[in-house]
Formats: structure tokens, C-alpha cells, sequence
């Protein structure tokens, strides 16, 4: 158990109602996490909200609430649906939180020390609703909104600094930001002169943030104070011991619209403060819904509530993982999570289930059957379940969630085939023995693709696993239990018309 594995989602805007790219990047870290978990690693998973900045004082005053009281009513929209997704975070951040507001604190004051924070005039365009000060050129690109020239007084991260340490930490550290393609995009912006950061506000502007240590007219910048968070939450400056333990984290996970938060400001703030990098920064694409991403401004999102309701939890998990390759943008249409859940689910999957029990009750009082001797064909498939546990284990530990799943479903469509080949509904009737066989070995082949999926599934899993009275989550060869008396349940993936 003492492999550690910390993972992280970014934490979301508390003010956003939860759509499918806030539900997504969980559930994957849902997904790793659980994998790891799984073969015995010391697993660490955080997610959170993001409760200071602009938008959420001015939503509290067209409310006539304070800010706090504002975050505490929106915050459950969060909470409540990843109980619903069956998130199994370890801990969950907000950044109004007494502790990371110490935390906020005491890195400005390290950062501070170190001389690389100064006081400047700054005179730009500020976009409220990216809360930062953007280029002429970003103004002109038509992608931000609510823009307003500022001229102001404000404290400023010597960004600059660290440019050159971080180039050569991305190349020397080819996992640090992934997939590649994101890598060589962060080196191509890191060839032109980094600026300084502004990393504060004037309370006369914005007074919802964290106040700096040294200067109580201002507030921390909303991502200079939420970016901390993935320090805060395993006890920096709190507890060193858990600290060190869980600290660097294996996986910042985020959606590629914040990798130059993430793969920029964070890993100079952490340099300035004499802290280790994270290992892995991992971009994914968007969820598409047509050619567009999905936003809220174009009214386009799809809640992931609705889908919940008519379909299930950990059908719209798996069709998540299934469809994304990770790194690239995908595209949601409910056509093609029907076909995938029929496909997959109702066809492949669910056949097998219900082929197997209904033999199995119907010839053997319900009782598993002895495998007896393994034949050629169940040797074989013995075998192909090693390797497929092998290739599932590279695959997820390489971010191919996607292959890790297609490779379960074709050991399944496998097992369906060798079914349909031996017939053991017919020779049942002659040879109950040699029957039992195949029986006992498309069970077990389906137990053990059952475990794998798991980390997908895990509410459904459960209920097959019960109903094979096989509850470990053991994935090596004869976990299944002969004798034991299956048990009924309802069909786990029914058909959908
Ligand atoms: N609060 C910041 C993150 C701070 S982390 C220190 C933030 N929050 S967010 O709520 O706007 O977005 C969080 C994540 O959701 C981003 O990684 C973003 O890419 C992701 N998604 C938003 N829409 C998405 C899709 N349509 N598809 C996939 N993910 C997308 O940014």
C-alpha cells in the first residue's frame, strides 16, 4: 500500500450550474483513482470549487446575499451530484475554506521573501469575465467578454523569472505536461518573453478574495489563490508529515482552456516558493456537442441530471470513457450513447449475463458448476484473460481509458463467440459435465471483465458481482466460487428502444 497516487480535477467555478465538462473530468478521476486503488496504490483524490473573483460578489449582490452565503447555497449542486455520480473523493476543497485562506497566505509571504513580488503601475484591458487583464490581441479575437480598460496600481509575480527553469523542466521531464501535443504548445508560447503576473486586486474594485499578508487593500488574483488549492488540500504548511507523503501530485487533470494557468503561472509560483513540481499536468479536449463546445452561453450544455435520470449513472460513465480519447475533443450525441450502450451494454455485456444465469438456474439448480478440466478452448481463454489484464493495466496507467475498455469488450464478444460455438444449451442435455465446463468459463471470463470495469461501473458491477456471489474485486483467474447458489437480480442493461 504504499505506492502513492494523488490526482486532482480542477475545482470548478462555484457560480456554474455542473454540466457534462465538469461531470467528465471527475468521473475520470473517479476512474484512475478507483483503477489505483484497485492494485493496491495509496490513492488521493481531490476535487473542490473555486469561490472568489468577480462573478460570484456580483451574483451575490444582484441576490442580496454575501458572497459566503451565496457559495454555501450553490455549493451543493456540486456535492450532491458527485453522490449521485459515485465520486469517491477524498476530499473535498473549497477555496473559502479558513485553512487554504492560511495557506494562500503563507506562500504569498514565501514568494514575498524571495523578492520576487513587486508593486507597479499597470494601465490594460481587463476582461471580467476571464478576471485578468488580457492582450490587444486577445480583445480583438471576439472570445472575451465584458472588457474595460483599468488603470491601476497592483502587485506583480516575477513570472519571468523562472522561464527559463521551466523550459528546460518541460524537456527534461517528458511526462510533466501531457498529451505531447500540448507540450510542444506550452514550448512554442514559452519562446516569446513571459510577462510578470498581476496577482492582485484593489479592494475598491473587487473585495471578495483573499486579502494579501501585506497590504490589506488588496486581494489575492482568483488563480493565484485557487491554483494553491492542490497544496492546501494534502496539508502544506499545515501537516509537513502528510504533506511529503502525498506531495508531488501524479495527475493535475484539466480541460486544455487552462493549461497555461496550469502548466505556466503554477509550476513558477511553486518554483518561487521552493516547492516540487507536480509529475503530470494532463490536458483533455472538449465535450462537442455538433461541431461547437459545449457552453453555456450557447445554450448548448447538457445536463448531466437529465441523462442520470433516463439512463442510469454508470452507463453514461462507461459512454464517457468509451468515447473520449483522451486528449482530443469528442462529440455527444444521445444517438451515439444509445448505440454504444446497446452495443456494448444490452449486446455484448448483458447477453452474456443473462445467457449464463438462465443456464445456470435452468440446469443446475442455480448452483455455479464445476469447471472441472480445462480443455484446449478454456485454456486458451484463460490465457487471454492474463494478458487482457496486462493490457488493460498499460493502458490505463498510459491514459488510454478508451483501449482499456474496447480491449474488455472484445474478450466479451470473444466469450459470446466460444458460447455460441460450444452451445452449451444443447449439450446440456446429453453431457451436463462438459457443459458445466463451459458454463463455469464464460462465468468466470465475465466475472473477471466485470472487475475490470469496475472503476467505470462500479454501482452495476457490485450487482453482478452480488449475483455471482463473488464480491472481491480479485481479476486473477478462479476467483468464482463453484457451489455457490446465483442470485436473482433485475436485468442490469436493458435495452433501450
Ligand atoms: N475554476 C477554474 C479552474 C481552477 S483550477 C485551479 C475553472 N473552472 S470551470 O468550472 O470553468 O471549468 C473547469 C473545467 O471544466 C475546465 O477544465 C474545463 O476545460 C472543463 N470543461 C468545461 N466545459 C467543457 C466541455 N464542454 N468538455 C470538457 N470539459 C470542459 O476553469
Amino acid at each position: 500500500m504504499n505506492d502513492p497516487f494523488y490526482i486532482t480535477t480542477p475545482i470548478y467555478y462555484v457560480n456554474d450550474k455542473p454540466h457534462i465538462g465538469h461531470a467528465y473530468t471527475t468521473i475520470l478521476a473517479d476512474v484512475l483513482t478507483r483503477f489505483n486503488r484497485g492494485i493496491g496504490k495509496d490513492t488521493f483524490f481531490l476535487t473542490g470549487l473555486d469561490e472568489h473573483g468577480q462573478k460570484v460578489q456580483q451574483a451575490a449582490k444582484r441576490l442580496g446575499m454575501s458572497p459566503k452565503e451565496h457559495c454555501d447555497a450553490m455549493a451543493p449542486r456540486f456535492t450532491d451530484l458527485w453522490r449521485k455520480l459515485h465520486i469517491s473523493n477524498d476530499y473535498f476543497i473549497r477555496t473559502t475554506d479558513d485553512r487554504h485562506k492560511k495557506v494562500v497566505k503563507k506562500v504569498l509571504e514565501v514568494v514575498m521573501e524571495r523578492g520576487d513580488i513587486y508593486q507597479s503601475e499597470y494601465e490594460g484591458l481587463y476582461s471580467i469575465s476571464e478576471e485578468r487583464f488580457i492582450t490587444e490581441k486577445e480583445a480583438e479575437n471576439g472570445l472575451y467578454r465584458d472588457i474595460k480598460k483599468i488603470k491601476e496600481k497592483n502587485y506583480f509575480f516575477k513570472m519571468s523569472k523562472y522561464q527559463n527553469q521551466l523550459i528546460d523542466h518541460i524537456k527534461t521531464n517528458s511526462k510533466f505536461i501531457q498529451p505531447n501535443h500540448r507540450k510542444n504548445e506550452i514550448l512554442g508560447f514559452l519562446k516569446n518573453p513571459l510577462n510578470d503576473l498581476c496577482i492582485s486586486r484593489p479592494k475598491s474594485r473587487l473585495n471578495w478574495g483573499i486579502e494579501l499578508p501585506f497590504d490589506h487593500n488588496y486581494v489575492t488574483y482568483v488563480w493565484f489563490d485557487a491554483l494553491i488549492n492542490y497544496i492546501t488540500a494534502v496539508g502544506y504548511g499545515i501537516d509537513n508529515r502528510a504533506f511529503h507523503k502525498r506531495w508531488p501530485a501524479s495527475y493535475h487533470l484539466i480541460g486544455k482552456d487552462i493549461l497555461t494557468t496550469h502548466a505556466v503561472y503554477w509550476p513558477t509560483m511553486l518554483m518561487s516558493a521552493g516547492i516540487e513540481l507536480p509529475e503530470s499536468i494532463f490536458a483533455h479536449g472538449w465535450w462537442l456537442m455538433g461541431e461547437s463546445k459545449m457552453s453555456k452561453t450557447l445554450g448548448n450544455v447538457v445536463d448531466p441530471m437529465d441523462l442520470i435520470d433516463d439512463y442510469g449513472v454508470d452507463p453514461v460513465r462507461y459512454y464517457l470513457m468509451r468515447e473520449m480519447v483522451l486528449g482530443q475533443d469528442a462529440n455527444f450525441t444521445i444517438e451515439s450513447f444509445i448505440q454504444r450502450y446497446n452495443s456494448d451494454l444490452a449486446n455484448d455485456f448483458g447477453n452474456l449475463l443473462s445467457r449464463v444465469t438462465t443456464l445456470i438456474h435452468k440446469n443446475y439448480d442455480g448452483k455455479i458448476p464445476s469447471p472441472g478440466v480445462l480443455q484446449d478452448q478454456e485454456l486458451s481463454i484463460k490465457s487471454n484473460s492474463e494478458a487482457l489484464i496486462a493490457d488493460v493495466t498499460n493502458m490505463i496507467e498510459g491514459m488510454r481509458i478508451n483501449e482499456a475498455i474496447e480491449k474488455i469488450m472484445q474478450f466479451i464478444r470473444n466469450v459470446n463467440k466460444y458460447m455460441e460455438k460450444n452451445a452449451p444449451w444443447k449439450m446440456v442435455k446429453e453431457d451436463k459435465a462438459n457443459a458445466g465446463r463451459i458454463l463455469y468459463t464464460a462465468t468466470e471470463s465475465l466475472r473477471i471483465g466485470a472487475v475490470l470495469l469496475f472503476p467505470v461501473m462500479p454501482n452495476r458491477v457490485s450487482v453482478l458481482l452480488d449475483a455471482l456471489r463473488s464480491k472481491n474485486l480479485n481479476y486473477s483467474w478462479g476467483g468464482l466460487n463453484q457451489g455457490a447458489i446465483l442470485k436473482k437480480h433485475e436485468p442490469l442493461f436493458p435495452r433501450i428502444k
